[in-house]
This record gives C-alpha cells, sequence and structure tokens, in this order.
C-alpha cells in the first residue's frame, strides 16, 4: 500500500524523472506534488517535461499540474531534484516551512548539521538532524552525495579497515550528469572535456571524507583519507566510472580487498528497504568489467561494480568502479534515505 504522500522539486528534470519512475511503483511512498520553475508552472506534466527516460511517466503522474516551487501545498515529505543555482534558497523555505526535504542538490551537503548520507555506509549520520531540532528548525535537510563521489565513496568504504590513507582518482562521468539537455553534442561527440564545472573535484575530494567519516559527539569527524580527484565529461549516456589508486597503512592481499567488497552489506540489506539492492557492491573478475552499457543498471541502478584491482606501482592498488549516476548517485539514493528515515520513525 502506498501510504506517504510525497511530492518532488525539479520533477521536470533529469533527476526529477528518475524520482517519477523509480516511485511508480513504490510500496510506501505516492507522488502527489511536484514543483519546477515559472517555465513549467501550471502546465500538465507530460507538456512541461522533456521526457528522456525509456517507460513514460504513469498517467496519475503525468496528468499532474506541476506548481510553484514554493511551499504551502506539497505534502511534508519532498524529494529535491532542483538545480543547485536556486536549491539553497527554495530548500530553506520548504524547511523553514516544516517540510522535510531530501536532497540531491550540493548546496546543504557540506553543512555540520545536515547528514550527507550513503545508508549503507553511514546510517548513523541520520542523529545529525537533532542538531537541526536543537537550532529551532521547523523542518529538515537531508542530502545524498555528489553523483561520482557516490561510485568513490562505496568502493572506499569496504577498505577502512586496511587503514586507508591516499588516493588519486580520474572520473569519466556521463553527460546525464549534466542535466538536460545538458552538454552540446558538438562538443562531446567523439572527445572528453576534461572539466566538469560547480567544484566537481573539490565535491569528490571533501563529500567523500564527510561520508566515510565517524559520528562523535554530535558532529563528523572527516576519514583522513586524502583524495586527489580529476574529472571528465566522456560520451556515455548513464554511468560514472572512476579510475582509483588507493595506498594503505598496511597493504592488504588482493583477496582480503575482493572479500572486502564483496561482503559489505548496512543498515538498509538489515531493514529490507524497498530500494536496497542485495549487494551494495559486486567485484567482477572479468578482465574488461565493469563497462556502463553491461553493468551500470545491476541492482536496479543501485549497485556499484567494481574490476580490475592490481597492484599500482606508485600507490598499493589500483581499480576500475563504476554507479549509475541519476540512480545510485541521485534519485535513488534519496529515496532510500527517504526509507531509512521512516523506518527509523524520522518522517
Ligand atoms: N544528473 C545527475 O546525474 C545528478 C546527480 C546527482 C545530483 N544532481 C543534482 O541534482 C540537481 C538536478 O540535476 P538535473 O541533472 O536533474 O538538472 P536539470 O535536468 O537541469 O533539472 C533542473 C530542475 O530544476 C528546476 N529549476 C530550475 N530553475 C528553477 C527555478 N528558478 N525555480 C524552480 N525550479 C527550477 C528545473 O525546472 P524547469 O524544467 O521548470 O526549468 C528542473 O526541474 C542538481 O542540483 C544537480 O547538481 C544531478
Amino acid at each position: 500500500m502506498s501510504t506517504i504522500p510525497v511530492g518532488i522539486l525539479g520533477a521536470t528534470g533529469m533527476v526529477g524523472q528518475q524520482f517519477i519512475a523509480l516511485l511508480a511503483d513504490h510500496p510506501w511512498f505516492r507522488v502527489t506534488w511536484l514543483g519546477a520553475s515559472q517555465r513549467s508552472e501550471g502546465k500538465p506534466y507530460r507538456e512541461a517535461a522533456a521526457w528522456r527516460l525509456q517507460a513514460p511517466p504513469a498517467d496519475g503522474v503525468a496528468d499532474l499540474t506541476v506548481d510553484a516551487a514554493t511551499p504551502g501545498r506539497a505534502p511534508k515529505l519532498v524529494f529535491s531534484g532542483l538545480d543547485s543555482s536556486v536549491a539553497g534558497e527554495i530548500e530553506a523555505a520548504f524547511a523553514q516551512a516544516g517540510h522535510i526535504v531530501v536532497s540531491n542538490s550540493r548546496n546543504y551537503r557540506m553543512d555540520a548539521t545536515v547528514p550527507l548520507m550513503i545508508p549503507e555506509i553511514n546510517a548513523d549520520h541520520l542523529q545529525l538532524l537533532e542538531a537541526q531540532a536543537k537550532a529551532g528548525w521547523k523542518g529538515r535537510i537531508v542530502t545524498n552525495p555528489n553523483c561520482a563521489a557516490v561510485v568513490l565513496a562505496m568502493a572506499l568504504a569496504p577498505l577502512r579497515r586496511f587503514g586507508l590513507k591516499t588516493t588519486i582518482v580520474t572520473t569519466l562521468q556521463a553527460i546525464s550528469g549534466a542535466g538536460y539537455p545538458g552538454v552540446a553534442s558538438w562538443d562531446i561527440l567523439g572527445n572528453i572535456i576534461p572539466f566538469i564545472g560547480g567544484g566537481e573535484e573539490e565535491k569528490i575530494e571533501t563529500e567523500t571524507q564527510k561520508i566515510l567519516g565517524c559520528l562523535n559527539a554530535g558532529r563528523i569527524d572527516f576519514h583522513p583519507v586524502t583524495i586527489s580527484a580529476q574529472t571528465t565529461r566522456v560520451g556515455v549516456q548513464n554511468g560514472h566510472t572512476v579510475s582509483a589508486s588507493v595506498g594503505f597503512d598496511h597493504r592488504p592481499s588482493v583477496e582480503a580487498i575482493v572479500d572486502a567488497w564483496r561482503s559489505f552489506k548496512g543498515r538498509p540489506q538489515e531493514l529490507e528497504l524497498p530500494s536496497a539492492p542485495a549487494d551494495p557492491i559486486v567485484y567482477l573478475s572479468e578482465p574488461n568489467r565493469p563497462q556502463p552499457t553491461l553493468d551500470v543498471d545491476r541492482g536496479r541502478g543501485m549497485t556499484v561494480s567494481v574490476g580490475r584491482l592490481r597492484r599500482c606501482p606508485v600507490l598499493d592498488y589500483k581499480f576500475i568502479a563504476l554507479g549509475h549516476n541519476t540512480i545510485r548517485g541521485a534519485a535513488g539514493a534519496a529515496i532510500l534515505n527517504a526509507e531509512l528515515m521512516h523506518k527509523e520513525g524520522l518522517l
């Protein structure tokens, strides 16, 4: 039974569309409200959105009229896929009006009182919400990470036990990560763009440290791993690939690392949350995997695929990881956060 009404801010965008697709058959959440910019306001959703996903939106949602992105008519729980240029102000207005905002945008991720969640890794970081209550917020803001930081953080989380010290990473990021219409075809066809704006490299470096950090007396102690990131945009439709080298205090064996990845589970699997993949990480032993076209949809887009683990002559090991940027890196991640909050009695 779908019992909890939810709204979507930025419903017309790439991430907003994934929200609608993933929530179509959700056992707990039912989409009742859609918000976007003045460009879309007042139009039926099917006219307002340039729908890019294969299966069309369900009639019940496609017929909803898009509302202004202002609090008032939306249900208490609101997912946000707003453009970051406006998310700061709009999400704050919703939180001040008493909404629980589960956001994809970068604006509040590094705020000391805002949980930056990957529930398999840091479900306990939800306790930061107590600081929002103490600060007198009527509503709450919870965030999920940058779409490339998710892939890296998932691959690194099981390696913390080996004294993870250093990471050098280069990303190959899909065009869907730039929203729609995103990067001009003239720029991306047959090309690689060695720059992603909006502080992408810094986000990967700092967000990963916060995600992997420990909750200590109501605040997060960041993980001490040093990360150096370079980001590129490539002509792939969906799926961010990460090429990483890692250094440890004491180098573990290949078998120990693969076992750490394959046995990795977290609170979502324990609670059997509806969006939780059975295996948050799969290790693929074929020498030419993971690949976006073959592996990005694993675990309904919620599994991170890792492969090519081998010795690195500079640091200790190197490997490749891949994750779905608009599902595990965006809408699916936010829905998993809301499912965890529901199970923990926080909605
Ligand atoms: N794409 C990814 O892989 C990904 C992954 C993780 C996080 N994110 C983050 O998620 C957010 C959305 O990304 P996206 O790729 O879905 O972007 P997008 O396709 O450009 O969509 C942006 C959304 O924001 C709305 N919007 C823009 N200006 C607005 C305004 N002034 N008032 C109200 N709504 C406004 C747009 O509505 P209109 O259609 O009406 O203009 C649209 O619904 C961004 O913050 C992005 O950084 C994206």
